[in-house]
């Protein structure tokens, strides 16, 4: 969705910015503008569609001269796709330009205020009513106006400001939506993703809601709501460049299923120490009184929270319910001191996500939040942060974000079976050395499949593919049509195998492949009778079961392979072929892997 970046320092600041959102493109965008001041006037230059039409437009950069400037991505929320709409949006006396990131909610009625007052609105988003604020606001003191127009806006913004007349700031305000500042030698950038700031510096500071920050060459101060400086610890961000790189891969997503293995190597490996599991801050005595368990997500996250669900409550014996994290926070939850609430993201910043878990913060719950980017509101609302070591995910898919996260909820319900005492020592070290395994299993899962390739080419022209399976097998099927349908645009659907024959098996005919998911020893012989009654009706059967198995041979047209491993933990290496299969058939149908249409990476948007 929507990105923001800004500059302040001695170098020509439009390629700088163009760079900057050329990194935030994989999230998604309609539009793009960048705002450079120049001799004490905003130059101002904005298209619709890719960031290139704005190289072009800019001749990358050079029409638009001047050290200090702010750029945009825009997602279309409010208003269609267009030049006008794209940001930054200027103010009436040509004073003040803002980029904006997030939802006003009460713009209807400061736009009917403002234009009362006789403000003139070019664009149909949310955002012009904030610049138009600035201009009412300014007093010949831009710090004074900043606060003062913030205090006016309901809703979530991360902002970028600069005005004509502090010709050496830009000034940086967040509410409910990711603000990052990176501190330069005599430059300063702000972004809201780390993934556009380091190519230039590693050392940062997040803003928190409420706050907001004066950027110029010499160094950066940040102020709370009131207007007083407040003091931010400096962090250091590990990614490294390369991990954002497509390294001689063809796309992100092959490179990020490819990540897999070192990446849940990467997140359990630290937490495995000894024969003891260690959850970082998490104390035995924060769990000890925990009666029951809500997951709580959005998407593949969600899915991830599905196939978790059954380790936690087969080992740890207590109650575990997965809600959709939109439909949680309207449900008027039931929540007490005695419920865990897990929040699992990849980028912490889902807007869904993040209500849900206020929702239920405000109603007793304690927090667990399992989330890969560092410093994410996820992270900062949680009582305890469990962070997915995936390092950067650029497809907008995800893939290793969601393995790691199962990495993390296998580690995380082994652990809580031990201070529950549900589990023997006996059980405890063998299940240990199987999470021990794991990295291997999903290299092996991704060695043992050379001819998806080949399956992808058989079965991608179909319009429409079933996945079907039981219990784990049931969650791994659901994030396995979430992962065809969103990059190869073949509608899918991840069905209770047993449900079938409730209704759905009307659809099954021989236009309707299905792919059977036998992982789960306890329920895949139910499963397989399923795929023998499909196959009746016409179906061809790609089935997905342990190396080895013999006994869908003689029903399924093909096979994929997971390694032999502990069934509560295979949905980890399960859906490894099932990633690489809607890989294969996007790559065949020609589709934009990486960015899908209509997609965001990170949904800021309820
Ligand atoms: C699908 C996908 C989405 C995300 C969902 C939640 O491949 O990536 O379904 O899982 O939007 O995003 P996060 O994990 O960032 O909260």
């Amino acid at each position: 969705m929507c990105g923001i970046v800004g500059y302040v320092g001695a170098q020509a600041a439009a390629p700088l910015l163009l760079e900057g959102l050329l990194k935030l493109e994989y999230r998604g965008y309609d539009s793009a503008g960048i705002a450079v001041m120049n001799d004490g006037q905003l130059l101002v230059s904005k298209v619709k569609g890719r960031i290139a039409n704005l190289c072009e437009k800019t001749e990358g950069g050079r029409q638009v001269p001047g050290t200090i400037g702010i750029g945009h991505t825009r997602w279309a929320t409010h208003g269609a796709p267009t030049d006008v709409n794209a940001h930054p949006h200027l103010s009436n006396d040509g004073r003040f330009a803002v980029v904006h990131n997030g939802i006003i909610e009460n713009y209807l009625a400061l736009r009917e205020e403002l234009t009362a007052k006789g403000f003139h609105f070019e664009s149909d988003t949310d955002t012009e009513v904030i610049v138009h604020l600035l201009e009412r606001y300014y007093a010949g003191d831009v710090k004074a106006a900043v606060i003062k127009t913030v205090s006016r806006l309901q809703g979530s913004y991360a902002l970028g400001v600069v005005c004509a007349d502090a010709p050496n700031t830009v000034f940086a305000a967040r509410e409910a939506s990711p603000l990052i500042i990176g501190l330069g030698s005599g430059e300063q950038y702000f972004a809201s993703d780390v993934t556009a700031l380091v190519p230039y510096t590693r050392s940062v500071l997040y803003l928190d809601d409420g706050e907001f920050a004066a950027l110029t060459a010499n160094g950066v101060t940040v102020f709370n709501g009131a207007g007083q400086t407040v003091d931010k610890p400096l962090q250091h961000i590990a990614w490294d460049i390369q991990a954002a790189e497509k390294d001689g891969f063809d796309h992100f997503m092959l490179k990020e299923i490819f990540e897999q293995p070192a990446a849940v190597r990467a997140t359990i490996a630290p937490r495995m120490r000894g024969r003891a599991i260690c959850l970082d801050d998490v104390r035995a005595d924060d769990l000890k009184n925990i009666r029951r368990i809500v997951i709580t997500a959005c998407g593949s996250a969600y899915y991830a929270g599905c196939a978790g669900k059954y380790a936690i409550e087969a080992l740890c014996r207590l109650p575990v319910q997965v809600e959709l994290a939109s439909e949680l926070r309207y449900s008027d939850p039931l929540m007490d001191e005695q419920t865990l609430l897990i929040v699992l993201s990849q980028s912490g910043e889902t807007a869904d996500t993040i209500a849900a878990m206020k929702e239920c913060k405000a109603r007793g719950a304690k927090t667990l939040s399992i989330v890969n980017v560092v410093g994410s509101t996820v992270a900062t609302l949680a009582d305890h942060v469990l962070y997915t070591h995936a390092g950067p995910e650029i497809a907008v898919a995800t893939t290793k974000g969601y393995t790691t996260q199962l990495a993390v909820l296998y580690l995380f319900a082994l652990y809580m079976a031990q201070v529950q005492g549900t589990v023997s020592g006996e059980e405890f070290n063998r299940l240990f050395g199987e999470l021990e395994q794991l990295p291997h299993r999903v290299q092996n899962a991704l060695d043992m499949n050379p001819g998806t390739e080949r399956l992808a080419r058989k079965y991608g022209g179909a319009s429409s593919v079933f996945f079907i399976g039981r219990n784990t097998d049931y969650a791994v099927a659901l994030e396995g049509a979430l992962k065809l349908k969103e990059i190869s645009y073949i509608h899918a659907e991840g069905y209770a195998a047993g449900e079938l024959k409730h209704g759905t098996i009307a659809l099954i005919d021989e236009h309707q492949p299905v792919i059977a998911l036998c992982c789960n020893g306890a329920v895949a012989d139910k499963t397989v009778s399923n795929a023998v009654e499909v196959k009746a009706r016409g179906a061809e059967v790609l089935a997905v079961t342990f190396k080895g198995d013999t006994t869908l041979a003689a029903v399924a047209d093909d096979m994929l392979f997971v390694p032999h491993m502990e069934p509560l933990f295979a949905p980890i290496a399960e859906i490894v072929p099932l990633q690489l299969f809607a890989y294969y058939v996007a790559r065949e149908n020609g589709c934009d892997i990486d960015k899908p249409k209509n997609l965001a990476k990170s949904v800021t948007v309820e």
